[in-house]
């Protein structure tokens, strides 16, 4: 069975606690935060007092994707907030592989995100040191886009590095992830679905995280 993140990204801020609580009963198993700078991606979201806030309203895991410069700055503060995994972006990382050592001393686990262009072989190198891997499969920055459809083709790649590296890594795939292209996106390999729009703008949330969770 898949594990289900739904993206707060699409939730009402106005009403966030119904939102979370609406996610503790259903069978979600993350929350998916999405840390936004302006900067690493062209939009702004919210940041480390909503999480803190979140973090109060539940107790399943807090998957934060940060997209933002210099995440190392920050990762201190996010686990002080409550963060259980801490997603950085490779693009936004000259120096990754002590920037996951952080995380993982800070007792959170090393999420690593890619742009659709940024290759899967990036990670030959640092695969055994990453709890999960996040392939963006649309640009970052911005809720109910289209999946890039070559993101099948990485995920089947990612999922051989894995097996032949014979690391414990999830594949999380983020962006555009509907009820028809999950099972294709399953198949290819993945293990985390994060969907914003398709759970948050769906007439009855609970069902839908259901229907995902039962792919
Ligand atoms: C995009 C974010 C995603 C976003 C996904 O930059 O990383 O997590 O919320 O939203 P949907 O599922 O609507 O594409
Ligand atoms: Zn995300």
């Amino acid at each position: 069975m898949p594990i289900i993140a739904p993206s707060l990204l699409s939730a009402n801020f106005l009403a966030l606690q119904q939102d979370c609580d609406m996610l503790n009963k259903s069978e979600a198993d993350w929350f998916h935060l999405d840390v936004m700078d302006g900067r690493f991606v062209p939009n702004i979201s919210f940041g480390l007092p909503i999480i803190e806030q979140i973090r109060k309203a539940t107790s399943k895991v807090c998957d934060v994707h940060v997209m933002i410069l210099e995440p190392e700055k920050y990762a201190e503060a996010f686990k002080k907030a409550g963060a259980d995994i801490y997603t950085v972006h490779i693009e936004a990382c000259p120096h990754l592989h002590r920037n996951l050592q952080q995380a993982k001393q800070l007792g959170m686990k090393a999420g690593v995100a890619l742009n659709p262009h940024t290759p899967i072989q990036t990670l030959v190198d640092v695969i055994q040191d990453i709890d999960v891997v996040c392939l963006m499969s649309v640009n970052p920055g911005f809720g109910g886009q289209q999946f890039i459809p070559q993101t099948i083709q990485k995920i089947i790649e990612l999922k051989s590095l894995i097996t032949q590296k014979n690391t414990n890594t999830l594949i999380q795939i983020d962006g555009g992830v509907t009820l028809l292209n999950a099972p294709e996106i399953l198949a290819a390999g993945a293990d985390v679905l994060v969907a914003g729009n398709t759970v948050f703008k769906s007439e009855n949330p609970t069902q839908t995280i259901a229907a995902l969770k039962a792919l």
